[in-house]
């Protein structure tokens, strides 16, 4: 494909309720217009605030082509970085994690606030003007205790997103959550792959025996509109609401992202084996019994908020047929690893259930390369999420290429 508007005809023939043709999950040149249309264009989410507990502390990432780093400066705000140095653009910061007073690259030295600007760099002569050679900013917001990034110059907006999931979120103290544990994992898959399989529990009953304990799966629980058609949906959204916990299903952004409060199976209050609570209750949340609060936002994330901890997910494309998930799971800070939690109780479910999901998009990957392949129908009934997702994906991608702004020179 020797231009990305070239995909134009492609996604003008994707017919709504099937899956996408073969190219939008194999092909090279597609992941590049994803890249350059959604990826580098959008709100992404990179990490969990509560992975940058105290001036200094650090975060990096790979975004498509881009280094990036995060960093809380001295003043407790939180800054995104290009992790290149205004030197000769050596990568700064290469552990994905970290504690550092002051940003140093490691190549000659320059040495940056936490702020961006340039503190030193030595021999420069006496023309050399460090104020010009600060690290280059990127957008940064922080929603729901989630640090979101925008490489666009000019990012779309971002106040409503941000508005809802706060509010939404609020109960569970995102400010006062530190990280229990974080776990990254390959998936040999199409980062669109792995969102379809997130938005439909289809799959569920045959592939996540441990989840379906207390994970409900009637598709019937969260509908494509704002009525939870269930009666247990309802049921618990009004009691929840009525305690004071935002719980209504609400959609916005054309559909980019969603969040809604939906109960657990029976008597379960979290995601565990027995279906007991595996943390202590973050105060702010009346009862234990409050559900898991849903929250997505394309292209890349999915959360939990739940009463003894959050789940936050994170999902960054690496190659056509790559995507790498990572995992933060979030309990109150004064919760104590061994008195008050045991981690491997805390993570079983949801790492095991991230290991199943591997397997079914990679086998996804597998079937989806074949020449044989041809888009099928999606189940109504099952996969309106997927077909929400995919629908926003390709009016996203037109709307991008067939727009005057179309491509950034890579
Ligand atoms: S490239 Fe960073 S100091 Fe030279
Ligand atoms: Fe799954």
């Amino acid at each position: 494909m020797a231009h990305p508007s070239d995909l134009l005809p492609l996604l003008h023939s994707q017919r709504s309720g099937f899956s996408l043709a073969r190219p939008f999950y194999a092909d090279a040149s597609v992941h590049q217009a994803d890249l350059e249309t959604i990826w580098y264009r959008s709100w992404i989410f990179a990490a969990s605030a509560a992975e940058l507990p105290r001036a200094g502390s650090y975060v990096t990432l790979q975004l498509g082509r881009y280094p990036l780093v995060i960093v809380r400066g001295s003043d407790g705000a939180v800054r995104a970085f290009h992790n290149s140095c205004r030197h000769r653009g050596s990568r700064i910061c290469s552990k994905p994690s970290g504690q550092a007073a002051k940003l140093v690259c490691p190549y000659h030295q320059w040495t940056y606030e936490t702020d961006g600007r340039l503190l030193w760099a030595r021999d420069m002569g006496p023309e050399f003007e460090p104020a010009r050679h600060g690290l280059k900013p990127v957008a940064c917001e922080i929603a729901a205790g989630m640090v979101f990034l925008c490489l666009a110059a000019d990012p779309p907006d971002f106040s409503e997103v941000k508005a809802a999931a706060d509010r939404y979120a609020a109960p569970h103290r995102l400010d006062e959550l530190k990280v229990a544990h974080r776990s990254s994992i390959l998936e040999k898959a199409n980062w669109k792959l792995v969102m379809e399989n997130n938005r439909e529990c289809y799959h569920c009953a045959g592939s996540h025996p441990a989840l379906c304990r207390t994970f409900n799966d009637d598709p019937d629980l969260v509908g494509s509109d704002d009525s939870l058609s269930s009666p247990a949906g309802a049921a618990h959204v009004a009691r929840c609401e009525a305690a004071g916990l935002p719980s209504r299903y609400l959609i916005g952004g054309d559909a980019q992202w969603r969040l809604v409060r939906i109960p657990f199976v029976g008597e379960a209050v979290s995601y565990t084996m027995d279906g007991r609570a595996a943390a202590p209750r973050i105060p702010g949340v009346p009862f234990d019994n409050a559900g898991s609060l849903l929250f997505f936002h394309y292209p890349n994330t999915w959360n939990h908020f739940l009463s003894d901890h959050v789940l936050n997910f994170r999902m960054l494309p690496v190659s056509p047929t790559e995507t790498e998930v990572t995992t933060t799971w979030l309990v109150h800070k004064d919760a104590v690893e061994g008195r008050d939690y045991d981690l491997a109780r805390l993570t079983e479910v949801w790492t095991a259930t991230n290991d199943e999901d591997r397997r079914v998009v990679e086998e996804n990957q597998i079937g989806v390369s074949s020449p044989a392949y041809e888009p099928g129908p999606y189940s109504v009934r099952q996969e309106s999420g997927v077909i929400q997702f995919v629908d926003w994906y390709v009016r996203t991608m037109t709307a991008g290429l067939a727009g005057p702004s179309a491509m950034a020179a890579e």
